[in-house]
């Protein structure tokens, strides 16, 4: 049995197309490389690139032991990389022509490559269309529910709005069963991400005080440091902060920490639970003194690039690459308690996180103090806050008042923490890891469904209408974003910045 206490007998090929983008290299590859090491894949298995570039199979297989030795969390010794990269080939043709997969087909014919097989689209969503036209005209697809079984894995962005969405969903669904497609969020094959609902549900403690009656607000942080290195730039310019993290990361972040418990821990079970909160979802109304959206966009400070002068990014661009909103859930549960979500690049620290603010006691009885040594300053009362650090530093906090010891009766704010690397001091695997393996072996539970897919950009349509009426606020690299987006909290929120 394999570390990853799962593994797959069935043999298996995993087709990526598009597999000289970047992903293939930063994540797809090293995450097949740690299953292989960690005996969680079977013998009998098949990894075929599929792209336009000029490669051969020699050449495929060098160029990914080199992304191995760059980018793999596990050793890479020579012997592992060979014995890995042998199951590697290379399959050269035009995604977007449907007469380039007849090659492939005749593969899965004569039994070179095993049956079962998966496509990973890792492509642009103008492409899938096609891809999977090809797909189907070849042959590829072999019928739902049946052996050998055929399964495609969906990068997002999923569309680029909800007509796109509604109309990739119609594309894939002619060709292939719910059942076949796996719409990756790589957020829910994080680690500290399915804690969230473990934790929510198998304590007592939590869950009777997640609601309005005690919870202040909530805030979904997920702040990057990084721009748009890896020649991003066209990409990101097309895309921006919402429909690269919003619309499907903070929005999945956002469903499990307010959904209601599920009747069970099947796919189905979760996915409803989730929809119902993507129903019930809206951005909150402003008001004449709070915006309920804020956007921003990078400067340059002299030693880093501008968004606007990033390598192939339009100069005049009005792409934003920070975006905090205001959200509400029409619910018994969290009427009227504000949800903010912020995302950006180039921000002061990398840090993705959820923060349950809760409200304050009724009566103030003590005097709150923040002390350094001996200088303690009045700091006023301070709520109890819950978070939830998806990463780094992986953990769960809860910050509670407790008394200084002193001969006067005064609080500080201090910490109750778990955290993973004291607790489980291995690495933790890997978002793609976890996620291949669950497509491998044919469970979805921790992929989006055609329904929640659309009613995340459902949610998200207002404020994209609304990012393009509005110029960007700039905001300095290294910072928290634009000042202008403290408008959009409430009475005395404040973003946690510590
Ligand atoms: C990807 C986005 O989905 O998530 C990137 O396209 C972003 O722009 C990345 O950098 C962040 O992922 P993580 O796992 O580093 O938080």
């Amino acid at each position: 049995m394999s570390t990853l206490e799962v593994r797959i007998e069935e043999p298996v090929t995993f087709v990526i197309s598009g597999a000289t983008g970047d992903l293939t290299r930063r994540k797809l590859l090293p995450a097949l490389y740690t299953l292989f090491k960690e005996k969680a894949l079977t013998q009998n298995f098949s990894i075929v690139g599929f792209a336009r570039r000029d490669y051969d199979s020699q050449s495929f297989r060098s160029l990914m032991a080199e992304a191995l030795r760059e980018h793999s969390r596990v050793e890479t010794d020579d012997a592992s990389l060979n014995a890995f990269c042998e199951h590697l080939s290379y399959y050269r043709g035009d995604l977007s022509d449907p007469t380039a997969y007849a090659g492939l087909k005749a593969q899965f014919d004569d039994g070179t490559l095993p049956a079962n097989r998966l496509f990973y689209l890792s492509i642009t969503p103008d492409l899938i269309e096609a891809a999977v036209t090809g797909l189907r005209a070849a042959g590829l697809i072999t019928p739902p529910h049946s052996k050998p079984w055929t399964r495609v894995v969906v990068e997002k962005p999923f569309g680029s709005d909800l007509q796109s969405a509604r109309a990739l969903n119609c594309a894939l669904l002619d060709h292939l069963d719910e059942t076949q497609i796996y719409r990756i969020d790589h957020y829910l094959g994080k680690e500290t991400v399915q804690n969230i609902l473990s934790f929510r549900f198998s304590n007592i403690l939590f869950e009777p005080v997640f609601n309005r009656t005690y919870v202040d607000h909530i805030q979904i942080t997920a702040a990057e440091t990084v721009g748009m290195e890896s020649g991003r730039g066209a990409f990101y310019d097309k895309t921006g902060a919402q429909r690269d993290m919003v619309v499907n990361h903070l929005l999945q972040l956002l469903c499990l920490v307010t959904m209601e418990p599920p009747d069970g821990l099947e796919a189905r079970s979760i996915r409803n639970e989730k929809m119902k909160i993507l129903r019930a979802l809206r951005l909150a109304p402003e008001t004449r003194q709070h915006p309920a959206i804020c956007f921003g966009q990078y400067s340059g400070d002299g030693k880093t690039n501008a968004f606007r002068e990033e390598d192939r990014v339009d100069p005049q661009s009005n792409t934003e690459t920070f975006a905090a909103l205001r959200m509400e859930i029409n619910n018994w549960r969290w009427a009227g308690v504000p949800i903010y979500l912020r995302t950006g690049k180039r921000l002061a620290r990398k840090t993705t996180e959820i923060a349950v603010q809760f409200k304050t006691p009724p009566l103030s009885l003590f005097q709150h103090v923040a002390c350094k040594g001996d200088v303690c300053d009045l700091t006023g009362v301070k709520p109890n806050t819950l978070i939830f650090r998806i990463q780094p530093d992986e953990g769960i906090f809860l910050q509670v008042s407790a008394k200084r010891p002193s001969m006067q009766m005064v609080v500080e704010s201090v910490n109750m923490d778990f955290s993973y690397s004291g607790k489980w001091p291995k690495d933790l695997p890997e978002a793609y890891e976890r996620l291949l393996l669950d497509a491998l072996r044919g469970d979805s539970t921790l992929f989006t469904r055609s329904d929640e897919a659309e009613a995340e950009w459902e949610v998200i349509e207002p404020a994209l209408t609304i990012a393009t009426r509005h110029e960007p606020s700039p905001y300095a690299p290294g910072s928290w974003g634009p000042t202008e987006a403290d408008a959009i909290l409430l009475s005395s929120n404040v973003w946690k910045n510590e």
